[in-house]
């Protein structure tokens, strides 16, 4: 299996404006020495985007990127942001299909997929996010929302632009609610993951793929989490709002 680099990312949801986030990377840096065995991706909100990117503009080892983007490249869209103006700002990554922009902001696979398409047009990364509710998971449904959520998503790019995305499992019943996926759980997924991608390019494109877990990680469970097979990186919300608790976890 090829190499991958594990992805550490913080997903600061609606938490921490500029000056809080000045002081957040300040302590964060400070704690935190260059790591090149490891990715680590910051996705503030826009408003705090400028400042975490001046703060990491001399570390190579930290990437930024934005929670979401219109699934129109501009116009008459009152409140929103475009994936070019995320690119001008200095965004590497989007955030896609996050389980919030599903189910709290009624996202379907249709608008998900149109924004992962214009994101990978703009040569930015997305990092396709999915997972069941649980009502879903008691149905037994499981892997087939996840692979609806995947299949959806990857439909309109072309392999090159698929070998070039992250993917993230997040069941939604882990996210924010402390109950974790077991390592068994996520590896399983993971693995219903990756043989779709292996089906869509072959093993080898495939297998450079990052997917992260995400539901309630934090610095106990990280650890476990990431030596789970399949599990290459850590999309974490709560946790990563405080600097030492999230430098621990990046450094784990
Ligand atoms: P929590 O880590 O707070 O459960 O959030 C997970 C998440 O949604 C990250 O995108």
């Amino acid at each position: 299996m090829m190499h991958r680099k594990p992805v550490f990312a913080a997903n600061w949801k609606m938490n921490h404006g500029p000056t809080d986030a000045r002081a957040f990377m300040h302590r964060f840096l400070a704690l935190t020495p260059r790591q090149q065995d490891r990715t680590t991706i910051f996705f503030p909100s826009a408003l705090t985007f400028a400042t975490v990117a001046e703060a990491v503009k001399e570390r190579l080892d930290l990437m930024i990127g934005v929670q979401n983007v219109h699934q129109e490249p501009q116009g008459a869209f009152t409140g929103e942001n475009s994936v070019l103006m995320a690119r001008d700002a200095g965004a590497r990554v989007v955030l896609v299909g996050h389980s919030e922009r599903r189910h709290v902001f009624g996202e379907s696979d249709e608008t998900t997929a149109k924004k992962c398409a214009l994101v990978a047009e703009a040569r930015l990364i997305p990092m396709l996010c999915v997972g069941e509710t649980l009502e879903e998971r008691e149905a037994g449904a499981t892997a087939s929302v996840v692979e609806r959520q995947l299949s959806a998503g990857i439909a309109g790019l072309d392999d090159q632009q698929v070998g070039a995305m992250m993917i993230a499992y997040e069941p939604v019943w882990a996210i924010g609610t402390g109950r974790t996926a077991t390592p068994e759980d996520a590896s399983d997924i993971h693995g219903v993951i990756r043989q779709l991608l292996v089906a869509r390019l072959d093993v080898r494109p495939a297998a450079g793929i990052p997917i992260l877990y995400g539901g309630s990680v934090n610095r106990g469970n990280a650890p476990i989490l990431l030596a789970a097979s399949d599990v290459d990186g850590l999309l974490v919300g709560g946790a990563s709002l405080d600097p030492d608790g999230w430098s621990s976890i990046v450094r784990s």
